[in-house]
């Protein structure tokens, strides 16, 4: 007998696109990243594997963050994040802007490289550079014995498990979750940060993988917006804080695998420009779950709705204020700021997949697009 086996939807396990298993996959890829690394009894964090030195760390001045793509959002959000846990200043460069200017790096710089492959040449010629001029290089990358784990001082794995979908999804969250690892690991090798706020940050990290499958259950919202907005032409996603590198992230998700123009802004700089672009065509995606910001970026979305804007909000669940305000609501639990990142991506991400499914883009493999990034 003929038994019809198709490898390739194997490996999918059922889903339509590697995209859609792999957004799924985060919350057990999260559990994984965080797995072994966070010490309840005392607090911290354990990064023993990551080989650099506590006393050398204790000093440590600046932090420079570099990246490309996915990985450099989520160096902006690890910018919040250790800078608000750790109290050091937090650098942000793409690594191709930083290897071309005449950076200030000196020896009691961290630079910490992100990159999911460990192979972007951009990333690599970027560490080479701030290692040459005296810097500590620690990278954070989800490939073991890639280059970029070899030819630094030490790395933080993250453990999303292969990705294959081009778009990155999985990767990127379980860099986010490193990344606050290394905040609170940092604060508390550097007596930043006492063993009670350590406490909650690290509570606060353990309950994203219930998050996200709360997240995960209702699929309704993204299907109504594909149907209303597929066709639009250009998107703008507003976020602040914390979120305003989700609301870059969800730009480009949206760029890279449905093709429609997108543009992420903090929503405090909408009144600067793109506010002249707001009318009834244009689909607004607002983050605004209750945080340290939510009144602010309330009021920038008021904003929107007085020139007719459609908006597509992810905010609490029980927020009816926001519920009203909204075109298409989509509902997300209400966890703590540090780990609003990592919840919301999950929408955004969703967002992007299920407008590129209405139009029958290719998924797993955009155009012009690659997964690693070898040359300049
Ligand atoms: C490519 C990929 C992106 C990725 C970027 C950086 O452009 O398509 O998804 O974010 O490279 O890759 P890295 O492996 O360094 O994180």
């Amino acid at each position: 007998k003929h038994i019809n086996w198709d490898p390739i939807s194997a490996e999918k396990q059922g889903y339509k696109h590697f995209m859609l298993k792999e957004i799924f996959e985060q919350p057990a890829r999260i559990v994984d990243t965080l797995r072994g690394r966070i010490l309840l009894d005392r607090a911290d964090v354990d990064l023993s594997e990551v080989e650099l030195d506590a006393e050398w760390l204790a000093q440590v001045q600046k932090l420079t963050l570099i990246a490309c793509g996915t990985s450099y959002y989520a160096a902006l959000v690890g910018k919040y994040m250790i800078e608000s846990i750790a109290r050091v200043p937090v650098e942000v460069d793409l690594a191709s802007e930083f290897r071309y200017r005449t950076p200030i790096v000196t020896e009691n710089t961290l630079c910490v490289a992100i990159s999911q492959s460990g192979e972007t040449a951009d990333t690599l010629a970027a560490m080479k550079l701030a290692r040459g001029l005296g810097a500590k290089g620690l990278a954070i990358c989800n490939v073991i014995e890639s280059t970029m784990a070899r030819e630094t001082d030490g790395v933080l794995y993250t453990h999303a498990g292969p990705e294959i979908g081009v778009a990155s999804t999985k990767a990127f969250t379980t860099q986010l979750a490193a990344l606050g690892l290394l905040a609170v690991w940092l604060g508390r090798r550097r007596g930043t940060l006492d063993a009670e706020q350590a406490a909650v940050h690290l509570d606060a990290l353990r309950t994203v993988p219930t998050a996200m499958e709360e997240i995960l259950t209702d699929l309704e919202p993204y299907a109504e917006i594909a149907r209303e907005f597929g066709q639009a032409h250009s998107f703008l996603y507003l976020g602040r804080g914390i979120l305003y590198p989700i609301a870059l992230e969800g730009a480009l998700k949206l760029k890279e695998i449905s093709y429609i123009h997108a543009e992420g802004y903090a929503a405090g700089e909408m009144k600067h420009g793109p506010i002249a672009l707001i009318d009834e065509e244009m689909p607004v995606v607002v983050l605004a779950p209750r945080n340290g910001v939510y009144d602010k970026t309330l009021s920038n979305l008021e904003e929107v709705k007085a020139r007719e804007g459609k908006i597509i909000a992810i905010g609490a669940d029980d927020d009816n204020e926001l519920r009203r305000l909204a075109d298409i609501f989509i509902p997300m639990p209400e966890v703590a700021e540090v780990i609003q990142p990592l919840v919301a991506s999950v929408a955004v991400q969703l967002i992007a997949y299920y407008i590129a499914d209405f139009k029958g883009t290719d998924v797993d493999q955009p155009r012009n697009l690659a997964k690693s990034v070898t040359v300049e």
